[in-house]
């Protein structure tokens, strides 16, 4: 089996805790566990926690507490995952056969598409692109991809890397594209619940009967360490599910799980939420006045959700070299359009205490190249 370089993943596992300033953080800077947890809280946990293997699809109170997030969801469509990319890996894993086809919309983490190569499908791509009302996806050429083998439409929504979210006319007309075909669709919505605008978009869940939702508590509720996430589904695709889960990573941490659940509880959840959001809205501003400044020199469609940013740049170098020059000359990471299928493109992680730093010497450096010329 070859597996494809998972581009984005690769540059944070190198870089990320070695750089001065790392912006590639995709929510709001993560919480410590003193703002998640009291002391009495904790002591409960160290009186109470035996370090066992939890029941491996989940245990019922976190089951039921991710329940409570979506309108008519049981149990048994529910499997706990380490991470919503797990989740990613055991829905792909169930679903892909060599010769399949998939379609997965970009800009986008590309660890979808990776794992449908590796595993001998053939991927197509529609992409979004900057319209009237800001990303727009585009429909048409979805249209015209799918086919009696599409397997699989993979989306983000809201996306990472652009920060967009779906209107309600595009959710419908990928889902009619999916049914036309009976192909499956798989909607990663790890930044549901980081709108800015504080209501959450709609999910995918019940749109339709092969809709299969990702989610976790990494990025919205910027608990990446905890490393929970879920995978959501019809019983039967769960239950299966579940099986290959056995061959992953059979449960997660006994701790993580309490911690979950008390991060899901109403009061608490939506503290996280409002804590995430005033965060963002505050360096975004700071983002948004400092590109502003040079509309040359920066293209820039505002983000509607917490945490990440694509800034467009009007330069005639690669993203890749780009970010290698801001990695190697000024020690920040931030990650190249290049990772997500679009060049031309860089993400900025926001949310980051440092960001007023880092954003001067970004600024910096891209005019200098701009006065310069690129090979300065
Ligand atoms: C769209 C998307 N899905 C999944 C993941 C993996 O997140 P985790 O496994 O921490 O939930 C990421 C991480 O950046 C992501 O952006």
């Amino acid at each position: 089996m070859k597996v494809p370089a998972f581009q984005s993943e690769r540059l944070l596992s190198l870089w990320q805790n070695h750089v001065e300033y790392d912006l590639t953080e995709t929510g709001v800077e993560p919480l410590y566990l003193r703002e998640l947890v009291t002391r009495a809280e904790l002591d409960e946990i160290y009186e109470s926690v035996q370090l066992r293997y939890i029941q491996t699809d989940g245990t019922p109170a976190l089951k039921e507490a991710v329940c409570g997030l979506y309108t008519g969801m049981r149990p048994e469509n529910l499997l706990l995952t380490n991470g919503s990319a797990e989740a990613n890996f055991i829905a792909m894993w169930g679903l892909v056969e060599p010769g399949d086809e998939v379609i997965a919309l970009l800009p986008n983490y590309l660890q979808v598409p990776g794992i449908a190569r590796a595993f001998g499908a053939d991927v197509k791509s529609f992409y979004l692109r900057p319209g009237a009302t800001g990303w727009e996806p585009d429909l048409d050429t979805l249209r015209t991809l799918v086919t009696k083998r599409t397997r699989v439409i993979y989306l983000c929504n809201p996306n990472n890397p652009t920060g967009s979210v779906l209107d309600f006319r595009a959710m419908q007309a990928i889902v009619e594209a999916a049914a036309s075909v009976g192909a499956w669709l798989l909607a990663d919505e790890v930044y549901l619940g980081a709108e800015l605008s504080g209501s959450p978009s709609p999910s995918f869940w019940g749109s339709y009967e092969r809709a299969l939702i990702v989610s976790g508590l990494s990025k919205a509720y910027t608990l990446p360490g905890l490393r929970v996430g879920w995978l959501a589904g019809p019983p039967e695709v769960i239950a299966a599910a579940w099986g290959r889960h056995d061959y992953t990573t059979i449960t997660r941490n006994a701790i993580s799980e309490r911690l979950a659940l008390i991060a899901l509880q109403p009061e608490k959840r939506s503290q996280i939420l409002r804590r995430n959001r005033e965060i963002a809205g505050r360096n975004l501003a700071l983002l948004e006045a400092a590109v502003r400044k040079h509309p040359d020199l920066f293209s820039f469609i505002p983000p509607k959700i917490g945490g990440v940013a694509f800034v467009g740049y009007n330069l005639p170098i690669n993203s890749t070299k780009l970010v290698t020059r801001l990695l190697e000359e000024r020690s920040i990471l931030i990650v190249p359009g290049d990772a997500f299928g679009l060049d031309g493109y860089v993400r900025i992680g926001y949310g980051s205490k440092r960001l007023p730093e880092a954003l001067g010497q970004i600024v910096e450096l891209l005019a200098g190249l701009q006065t310069k010329g690129v090979h300065a």
